[in-house]
């Protein structure tokens, strides 16, 4: 028996609704044809866009969504995605030598905002300071953002469909700028993004600028960037930081102590969030700037997606794609994933206080979705159940739990060394008179009893109860099996016992 208390007295902090945001980026299937389908699909649309998909992300209240890029974001022209689809160039994607693709910019700027606003999300966007000019960062800021017939280039976007701003508030200062985007130093960067946050910080009206942050457990780039910006804080609110937790074995076919070692790997993100989070604070910028972990989940090694067998399924591959035969990073998601996605979610709420918004990577057809789609097909995975499941914390106050949370030893192996993780992951948060817990079972093996202890609480006598549970580790859904995994929802009485089935997760609503 696993007891927790759950301190009704002890707030963390607001957990920001950002933190359950999401990424897309164009590559692969993300886009063609993950979210577009073509106004003439045979495919459900809306002006284009896949319409169940929009339909899912509506319901679990997505709040926020970053796009372009990634990478891609690194060599991408906005003016390319404006205009006439017919009169938009075909460019070299920044994944070209991987993807085997064009850039074809059916979805731009117009198409991705209205993606957004059918789902009721805000659109973060992330602006190429690699090969585009802080002068041209300016101008698609003026042109999403100014006000009706103000500027030309807010004339320019009445022409092209949209009369009424875009109301883009959250501004990327790069990607992976010490990769992808510009391959430079620290230092380097922190220069560069005093240059061009100085100009796009005068946007009007006011966005919201995201320092492109660290890579996993590179626990140098936060202090050689912030060192630099500090004397100019004052245009930073926030600094961006990417946790991939890898793979562990086969996406589908891992073995228990794999499970386990994905698991750990995982679970890191919290000494990556103390660690970036210890930076800001130390350089005074915490009343500013809060981290934005912009991409994050399991990376997989390609090839187990159902993208492998389009053709089967009698597919026409995405008009782009010449080799029509896999999606470039789409990946089956397992229990495994969805339980590395409640974990990881687990600390963000734990965590609430140093987090401003976090997108999983990525949206569709690619590492760590939510969906999978071809064609008429249409899946969700068990890491969209988990966004369901949880989607009661965004907004809510996070509450501190302490307890036993148990400890799962692994014998120490050649390749990583010895290594325990807890036995269970747990949050709490209380929003408008309903506390939600979320509990993740990390045992491959034993189900878990937990005692919930509330204190300076008082809990109704009846709870909601939604489990995200199957027969077997591997459980993943499939376009023949497309609810093999699923939420089951009860209301039962609260007593403060709970059994969380092996491998699963539980979220308990109650009224407090
Ligand atoms: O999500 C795939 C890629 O991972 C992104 O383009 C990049 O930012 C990261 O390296």
């Amino acid at each position: 028996m696993f007891k927790l208390t759950i301190h009704g007295d002890d707030r963390i902090a607001q957990i920001e609704p950002a933190l359950y945001g999401h990424f897309t980026e164009h590559i692969g299937g993300v886009f063609y044809d993950g979210i577009w389908v073509g106004e003439d699909s045979k495919v459900p649309n809306i002006r284009g866009l896949r319409k169940e998909l929009i339909e899912k992300l509506r319901a679990i209240h997505a709040p926020v969504i970053r796009w372009p890029g990634g990478c891609f974001a690194e060599t991408y022209d906005w003016r390319d995605g404006i205009g006439p689809r017919e009169n938009r160039p075909t460019r070299i994607n920044w994944w070209r030598n991987a993807d085997g693709r064009y850039e074809p910019n059916v979805v731009g700027t117009h198409e991705f905002v209205d993606f957004c606003r059918l789902v009721g999300a805000e659109p973060y966007f992330a602006a190429n300071i690699t090969s585009l000019t802080p002068l041209a960062i300016r101008d698609w800021m003026d042109y999403c953002n100014s006000p009706a017939g103000t500027t030309t280039l807010a004339k320019e976007r009445e022409k092209n469909g949209a009369r009424e701003p875009f109301g883009v508030k959250y501004w990327g200062v790069g990607n992976e700028t010490w990769g992808g985007g510009g391959n430079m130093t620290g230092e380097m960067y922190a220069h560069e993004y005093r240059k061009y946050a100085v100009v796009m910080e005068n946007a009007y009206p006011k966005a919201q600028l995201i320092c492109s942050g660290a890579d996993h457990d590179d626990w140098h780039w936060a202090n050689d960037v912030l060192r630099v910006l500090e004397p100019s804080n004052r245009i930073m609110s926030g600094l961006s930081l990417h946790f991939y937790c890898g793979s562990a074995g086969d996406p589908l076919a891992f073995s228990e102590e794999e499970w386990y070692r994905q698991l750990r790997q995982a679970l890191d993100v919290e000494r990556a969030i103390e660690r970036n989070w210890g930076f800001v604070v130390g350089y005074g910028l915490e009343r500013r700037a809060r981290l934005v972990i912009d991409e994050w989940g399991c990376w997989h090694p390609g090839g187990s997606g159902p993208s492998t067998h389009m053709k089967e399924y009698g597919i026409e591959p995405a008009p782009n794609n010449p080799d029509g035969v896999q999606n470039l990073f789409e990946q089956q998601s397992t229990m495994r994933d969805g339980i590395v996605a409640a974990a990881t979610l687990n600390l963000f709420n734990n965590h609430a206080e140093k987090i401003k918004m976090a997108t999983v990577a990525q949206l569709v057809n690619n590492l760590h979705c939510l969906f999978l789609a071809g064609g008429e097909h249409f899946i969700t995975t068990p890491t969209y159940h988990v966004f369901d499941m949880m989607q009661s914390h965004m907004g809510g106050d996070a509450l501190r739990v302490s307890g036993d949370r148990g400890v799962i030893a692994r014998e120490k192996t050649a390749a990583r060394g010895a290594y325990a993780i807890p036995n269970l992951s747990a949050s709490a948060s209380v929003k408008d008179g309903v506390l939600t817990v979320t509990l993740a079972n990390l045992s491959v093996t034993e189900a878990a009893d937990v005692r919930l202890n509330l204190s300076e609480l008082t809990p109704a006598a009846e709870a909601e109860y939604l489990t995200l549970t199957a027969s077997d580790p591997h459980a993943h859904n499939t376009y023949e099996d497309p609810e093999a995994v699923k939420l089951e929802s009860r209301t039962g009485p609260f007593d403060g016992s709970v059994t969380v089935p092996a491998f699963s997760a539980m979220t308990v609503k109650v009224r407090v």
